[in-house]
C-alpha cells in the first residue's frame, strides 16, 4: 500500500521537475534571440539556403563543415575535428579566429558567457532537425529572421529597374530601363554582381539597383556572368 503513493510522489516530482526544466529551456531560448540577430546578415536558418555563410539548418550534432550543397568553407573548417553542440559552439562563438585560425566567417565573437549560453540555448532548438519552422511557429523569430537577410527578390521588379539596354561609352555605363529612360553612370560608381539563383533577375534583363545618398552608385545585377559581355557593349 504505502509503494504506491511513493512511486507515484516521485513521478510527479520528476514530471514537474522536467516540465520546469523545458520551461527554463524555453525561457533561456527566448533570451538567445536578440544575440541571434547578429547572425541573420550571414546565416539562415532554412534549409539550402547559403549566404556569406551555410545555411544552420540540421547542424546540431552534425561535423563542422559538412553542407555539401555550400562550397565555401575554409580548410581549416573542414580539418577541424567539430561536432556541433553546445561545448563546441560556446568555443566557437566566443571566439570563431581562435578555434578555427583564417576562417571566413568575420564575426568578432560573443563575449559575455550568459549570452552565449542563451544563444546556444536558442541554437539548440533552431539548429535541431525541423528547428527552423519550430522556433518560427513557437513565435521565438519571425519567419524573416530565421529565412536571414538574403538578397532583395530581383525576379520580378518595376520597370523602372529592369534594363533593356547597357553601354559602355568613354568614362561612363549608359543604362536604359524598361520604361525607356536612359541614366548615364561614372563607371567608377557602377558595381556589376551576378544572382544566379531562382531569386536573380529575369534571362536577358539585368536589373538596376540605386544606392548611395544621391543615387550616383548602382549596382548591375545580372542572371549569369554570360550575360555581362552578352549584354554590354562599347557603343558611343
Ligand atoms: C560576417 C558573416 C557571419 C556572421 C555575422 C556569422 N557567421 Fe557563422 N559563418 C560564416 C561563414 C563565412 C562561415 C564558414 C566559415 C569557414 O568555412 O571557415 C560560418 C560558419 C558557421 C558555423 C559552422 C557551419 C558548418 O557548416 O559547420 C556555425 C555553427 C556558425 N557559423 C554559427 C554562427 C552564429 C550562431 C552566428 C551569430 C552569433 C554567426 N555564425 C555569425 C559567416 C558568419
Amino acid at each position: 500500500m504505502l509503494k504506491f503513493p511513493v512511486c507515484a510522489a516521485i513521478a510527479v516530482v520528476i514530471g514537474f521537475t522536467g516540465t520546469a526544466t523545458a520551461e527554463d529551456a524555453a525561457e533561456l531560448a527566448k533570451e538567445g534571440v536578440p544575440a541571434y540577430r547578429l547572425c541573420t546578415a550571414c546565416h539562415s536558418l532554412q534549409p539550402g539556403i547559403h549566404l556569406s555563410g551555410p545555411s544552420l539548418a540540421d547542424l546540431w550534432g552534425k561535423k563542422a563543415a559538412s553542407i555539401e550543397s555550400y562550397g565555401r568553407y575554409t580548410e581549416g573548417l573542414k580539418k577541424a575535428d567539430i561536432v556541433w553542440g553546445a561545448d563546441t559552439l560556446n568555443a566557437w562563438l566566443a571566439n570563431p579566429q581562435a578555434i578555427v585560425p583564417g576562417t571566413t566567417m568575420t564575426f568578432r565573437g560573443v563575449e559575455k558567457k550568459e549570452t552565449r549560453m542563451s544563444l546556444i540555448a536558442f541554437l539548440r532548438q533552431a539548429m535541431a532537425e525541423g528547428g527552423s519552422a519550430k522556433v518560427v511557429k513557437d513565435g521565438l523569430i519571425s519567419h524573416d529572421s530565421a529565412e536571414g537577410q538574403i538578397p532583395p527578390d530581383l525576379s520580378s521588379v518595376g520597370e523602372n529597374q529592369r534594363i533593356k539596354e547597357i553601354r559602355h561609352c568613354r568614362d561612363a555605363y549608359y543604362v536604359t530601363t524598361a520604361d525607356g529612360a536612359e541614366f548615364p553612370f561614372w563607371e567608377t560608381n557602377v558595381r556589376i554582381k551576378t544572382d544566379t539563383s531562382a531569386r536573380g533577375p529575369q534571362k536577358g534583363e539585368p536589373v538596376l539597383l540605386r544606392s548611395g545618398m544621391a543615387g550616383d552608385r548602382v549596382t548591375v545585377v545580372f542572371s549569369s556572368l554570360a550575360e555581362i559581355s552578352l549584354l554590354v557593349a562599347e557603343k558611343c
